[in-house]
């Protein structure tokens, strides 16, 4: 049964599995940094906010993003080099007994069927401070940061030359070695303890890395470019897979970048929308009249209330002027207006006789 099936999925992904490898153009042998980062630059490149209504590119997107998810996860990449895209989503083949429900307490329990959780490092989280021209506009955002690595001489083993690492005489490997302690006749007890020898490693090296000095790791310039979307909400995440620092044998965390929108000093974002509020004189308010806003893209506005009456505290919404739509960024929400009336601290006794005689006669 299980062999049929199998079969399937071998014929389904010749007919209709995508080459991972091709999509994201890199080489079948090529390490997760290569896979990183022709990912980040072609997914920049086929980005939906840079190819507007181009459905070639949104699907090019896509199909990056899916050869991403494959190729940048060990496990992942295993199961779509053995049998291609269809494999990849198929249940891990169960050694034993028929158990229908083994696939799925597996999942819920963490890999009961033997199935090892992979370990992952702690992820780092920054914020991100933007403009709310930034948002307004879209923006790519390099940026450096200073990261634990792997070191790239011993790759981890923190011995010059991978011949002068042994296993460790004392413990086997195992990094512990059992005790035995006789605590009175007919009583012993046994304990663990970690292994002097190796210190817990399970190894031994003759030699000391020349790079790390048997630290395993160096500091390391990274950088990433994060791509500001239009639009995109205050307080999203972008998430950089395997960015963190890096561990021997746990695959490294995410750098999470925060969105932090910091105040503007005309607009204030609701939304999609929006609000501003705009100061007039009594005269402007009595009169009417034009006024140029600057708009988050540095194009002028103008607002024509030529021959119109404004009262304090008035609302106007211009339709289409707030804020990008998110993944539709050629829709916009609406440009909110408060017009706040500033009324003279004084008045001379000619503009008083004035004002007098023009009430008389509008009552
Ligand atoms: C403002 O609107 C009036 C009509 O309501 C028009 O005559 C005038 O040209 C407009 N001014 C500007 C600057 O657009
Ligand atoms: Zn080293
Ligand atoms: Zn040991």
């Amino acid at each position: 049964m299980k062999r049929i099936l199998c079969i399937a999925a071998i014929v389904g992904s010749v007919l209709a599995g995508r080459d991972f490898y091709k999509i994201l153009d890199i080489k079948k042998n090529a390490s997760p940094s290569d896979i990183k980062k022709s990912y980040r630059k072609l997914s920049m490149q086929y980005h939906p906010d840079k190819n507007p209504d181009n459905a070639d590119a949104k699907r090019m997107f896509q199909d990056i993003a899916s050869a991403y998810e494959v190729l940048s996860d060990a496990d992942k990449r295993r199961k779509y080099d053995q049998c291609g895209e269809e494999c990849v989503n198929q249940p891990e083949q169960q050694g034993g007994g028929m158990n229908p429900f083994g696939d799925i307490f597996g999942d819920i329990f963490g890999g009961g069927g033997g199935r090892q959780q992979e370990q992952v490092g702690p992820s780092a989280k920054l914020k991100i401070k933007l403009t709310l021209e930034d948002i307004y506009n879209g923006r790519e955002i390099p940026v450096t940061y200073y990261k634990m690595a792997i070191c790239p001489h011993c790759r981890g083993s923190g011995a010059d030359n991978p011949e002068d690492v042994t296993v460790c005489n004392d413990c086997g490997g195992q990094g512990v070695v059992t005790e035995t302690k006789r605590l009175g006749p007919g009583f012993v007890q046994q304990f663990q303890r970690t292994c002097t020898s190796c210190g817990g490693q399970g190894k031994t090296m003759t030699s000391t890395c020349h790079v790390c000095r048997a630290n395993k790791q160096v500091k390391n310039l990274d950088e990433l470019t994060v791509f500001i979307e239009k639009g995109i909400a205050d307080g999203h995440e972008y998430k950089f897979r395997e960015a963190a620092d890096e561990f021997v044998n746990v695959r490294a965390g995410e750098v999470i970048f925060k969105v932090h929108t910091l105040p503007h000093p005309t607009f204030e974002r609701s939304g999609n929308d929006l609000k501003t509020t705009i100061k007039i004189t009594l005269r402007e308010a009595l009169l009417g009249f034009t006024k140029d806003l600057k708009h988050l893209d540095g194009r002028r506005v103008t607002i024509n209330r030529t021959g119109k009456i404004t009262s304090p505290g008035q609302v106007e919404k211009i339709t289409g002027e707030g804020m990008p739509v998110y993944e539709m960024s050629s829709d916009h929400g609406d440009l909110i207006i408060t017009y706040q009336v500033e009324l003279p601290q004084k008045l001379t006794q000619e503009q008083k006789d004035l004002f007098k005689m023009v009430f008389q006669m509008g009552g």
